[in-house]
């Protein structure tokens, strides 16, 4: 059997290590201490923006929480972009309210303004004005920033910014993770950086990375015995897990390149293929291209290619399965055109981790053209 070629598997830099140790000696095992500090400063240092960040236990978390800050709660709506990772949709039911799913436009993949609009005033007109907005950067590509806060500002609707596979990603020269109400970064095993589990909620204000803190760490009230008078959370990202993402935050921008030129690579290799169809960066969009992603002309040939590359040990993903068509969410309302169903047929994920070497992306090229030249 040859060796597995994974989609995007952790890349460790060596520099985690001291990070570790350092908790391990001073005895930092909790979910507080200067690591957990740290990463947090080195994340709100490298998206620039005004924001403060509060490290947590994932990214779900972290849109649990931007949800309960919101004030979402048991009757009301929230719209979530449907072609996404279930993740971003499940917070929503977690605090009883129902999620009503937006489809994507074709330019970036991600939710579609126009769709967005129609489905705000026909929740308004059926009596329910939606609370908050989840809007995806899927794949690293930047969602349409500027449209969809223009739609969300015209309704006064909050915007939570789901940037878990966008970290290192720019729209208009600014990072992605900066755009919502409050944004969401992931720092899960597959992704651009990993603390092996872990996330980040971005706020506006110091007052409600505090109050996310307070929420995320029991809720307990100012006082020496235990005191409660809200329902809190274990959700604080640990001193060990934040020494890994301190040494991860030394190697972002080389995994961001890295990543980039695996896209790069895919694209020159396949460029007389013209079955194979690539996403482009509309102008001033940065993707990191956590991702790289293809769409092929039929269901057939992106399964076949699929199964062609499991054949040699290579991981592969059909993009993914839209939220209106999964077992658990198709209740809910959702509006569509056609995008993300078409996505989900056709596309297909190919390995994209930082750590690919050149041998494994030259097998992953020969396997894709050996499938095309038997199909
Ligand atoms: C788009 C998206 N949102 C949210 C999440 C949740 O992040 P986490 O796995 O850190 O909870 C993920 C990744 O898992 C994701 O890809």
């Amino acid at each position: 059997m040859k060796s597995k070629i994974w989609l995007s598997s952790p890349h460790m830099s060596g520099n985690e290590l001291p990070y570790i140790q350092d908790a391990f000696d001073s005895n930092w095992v909790a979910p507080l201490g200067p690591n957990v500090n740290g990463f947090e400063k080195d994340l709100q240092a490298y998206i620039k923006e005004d924001r403060h960040v509060a490290a947590l236990a994932s990214g779900t978390s972290a849109l649990h929480l931007s949800l309960i800050l919101l004030d979402v709660k048991q009757g009301d709506e929230v719209i979530c972009q449907s072609k996404t990772f279930s993740a971003s949709a499940n917070p929503i039911v977690y605090q009883g309210a129902t999620p009503v799913f937006v489809d994507s436009e074709r330019d970036t993949w991600n939710i579609c303004p126009i769709q967005l609009e129609i489905a705000i005033k026909d929740r308004i007109e059926k009596g329910t004005k939606p609370k908050a907005i989840i809007a995806v950067h899927l794949y690293g590509m930047p969602y349409k920033v500027d449209e969809v806060n223009a739609v969300a500002s015209k309704y006064n609707i909050a915007v939570i910014e789901d940037s878990a596979e966008s970290l290192g990603s720019y729209y208009k020269g600014k990072n992605c993770g900066t755009f919502g109400d409050f944004s969401v970064l992931s720092f899960n095993g597959n992704k651009i950086i990993t603390t092996s589990g872990g996330g980040a909620l971005v706020t506006k204000t110091i007052e409600l990375k505090e109050k996310a803190i307070f929420l995320a760490t029991q809720a307990r009230d100012n006082a020496p015995h235990y005191l409660h008078s809200q329902i809190g959370y274990n959700y604080r990202m640990s001193n060990i897990v934040a020494g890994i993402g301190r040494g991860q935050m030394t190697v972002l921008d080389s995994h961001v390149e890295k990543r980039r030129s695996n896209y790069k690579f895919y694209v020159e290799s396949f460029k007389n293929n013209d079955k194979i169809v690539f996403l482009k960066e509309p102008e001033n969009y940065i993707s990191n291209r956590w991702l790289s992603c293809i769409l092929l002309d039929t269901k057939e040939t992106r399964e076949g290619l699929r199964l062609a590359l499991e054949q040699e040990n290579i991981e592969s993903r059909p993009l993914w399965k839209p939220m209106h068509q999964q077992p658990v969410f198709k209740k809910y309302p959702s509006y569509l055109n056609g995008v993300s169903d078409h996505l989900f047929e056709k596309g297909l994920c190919l390995p994209s981790g930082s750590n690919l070497t050149d041998q494994e992306l030259e097998r992953v090229i020969t396997t894709v053209n050996n499938y095309f030249r038997t199909c």
